[in-house]
């Protein structure tokens, strides 16, 4: 981890700079650890976006009043000496006593100075761990600000289970819980195994995995927040970032042509991203190499509903992805809307008019037919003229 933010500071445009980092690898006898020599391509990248992610969500914890923060499986995290607390954070360190065994000297020979009240706590989380943090002076009586950063692959089913428990037993409401875990079809990935495999050897564990947070959390009292976050924020240049370069679009509107490639596709995804708002992901199905995704957008004043039928390659990156939309109406609308303004994206003004004058009448008539033909379909009309008198 300190390796990869090495490499992350360096950069010119840095998400995170970590002071301590430089430290601690001189301290562990510097170069590659048995983990990073097998790390894929991106790691380092995966690892800034995913330190900076948790940064600004426990910063953004506080700023709701909260002043307890507990780093669970803290490891050689630095956010105690490198983030700008608010007066007042008491922040608890607790890991492996192994670990503070290795990284107090370096903290102290460093003469690093933390930015909060730090409280480190070693102690083993797959035994008693409540009752030291208590002993350190944590207090249950406050909200608190968890953050589990790679933490929870590292525990097994029952292991998590009773972490879930003990957290929310110490929460007290208006407590965030922050954490990070593998989805099953992350875990045995081309480019995950050899990364897998070392950890597995190296820290003597089985990396373990879970699909679906929101619903573990379910009925323990946390409102789960889950992010599709290139759709849900309308990001076109992220959404590119997850297809492959050879991918191809296949629209819920024509099956007169398809979309090929990357760069063909990301001005499709702007357009519709200009048209589709307020993106909500809503269910999410499939295994390794097929996902379905179902979202509900605003489309002006409508409410449309998508599916995604994606298909990916051995990178985990979209190599097929078909769209469905309902209801009619709506998707007529979209239609006459999202070709007109992809045609004047392409410099073909002419043919975005003739579109949309083409496409208006097929939308105003699915209107038309929703509002006044569609409601005659009705089966419960059916059933209430077959009711016996
Ligand atoms: C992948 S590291 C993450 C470290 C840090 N949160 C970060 O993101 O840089 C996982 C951490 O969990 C700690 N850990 C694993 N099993 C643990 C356990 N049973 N009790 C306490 N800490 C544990 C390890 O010592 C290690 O520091």
């Amino acid at each position: 981890m300190a390796a990869l933010r090495i490499e992350e500071g360096e950069r010119a445009d840095p998400l995170v700079h970590d002071p301590l980092a430089q430290a601690f690898i001189a301290a562990a006898g510097g170069g590659d650890t048995p983990t990073t020599a097998v790390l894929p391509a991106g790691a380092s990248a995966f690892l800034a976006l995913r330190t900076r992610f948790f940064d600004d969500a426990v910063l953004a914890a506080c700023a709701t009043g909260v002043r307890q923060v507990v780093l669970l499986g803290a490891g050689l995290d630095a956010r105690a000496f490198r983030l700008d607390w608010p007066p007042g954070v008491r922040l608890f360190e607790v890991d492996l006593p192994e670990l503070f065994a290795f990284k107090e000297p370096v903290v102290a020979s460093a003469g690093a100075v933390p930015r909060a009240g730090r409280i480190v706590v070693p102690v083993d989380m797959r035994k008693d761990w409540t009752g030291p943090l208590t002993a350190a002076g944590f207090d249950g009586a406050v909200p608190t600000g968890w953050l589990a950063e790679g933490l929870l692959p590292y525990l097994n089913g029952a292991e998590s289970d009773r972490f879930r428990s003990d957290v929310t037993g110490l929460s007290a409401p208006g407590s965030h819980l922050l954490f990070d875990h593998l989805h099953g079809i992350a875990s045995d990935r081309p480019a995950m195994q050899a990364t897998s495999t070392a950890i597995r050897q190296t820290a003597g564990a089985q990396l373990s995995t879970m699909d679906d947070p929101a619903a573990w959390l379910a009925g323990y009292g946390w409102r789960a927040r889950t992010a599709h976050m290139a759709g849900e924020r309308g990001d076109a240049a992220a959404a590119t970032g997850c297809l492959a370069e050879d991918v191809v679009l296949i629209s819920p509107l024509t099956a007169q042509f398809r979309f090929h490639g990357r760069d063909e596709i990301r001005p499709v995804l702007e357009t519709a991203f200009e048209v589709f708002r307020d993106l909500r992901f809503h269910t999410e199905v499939g295994d390794a190499d097929t996902r379905a995704l179902f979202f509900y957008a605003k489309v002006g004043r409508d409410e449309v509903e998508e599916a995604q039928l994606l298909r990916l390659d051995a990178a985990g990156h979209i190599r097929e992805l078909t769209l469905f939309g309902r209801p009619l109406p709506v998707v007529t609308a979209v239609m006459a809307d999202l070709g007109p303004r992809l045609l004047r994206r392409q410099g073909r003004p002419g043919l975005a008019r003739v579109v949309r004058l083409a496409t208006a009448p097929l939308a105003a008539m699915t209107r038309l037919g929703e509002r006044r033909l569609v409601p005659l379909a009705d089966p419960a009309r059916a059933r209430r003229t077959r009711t016996p008198r």
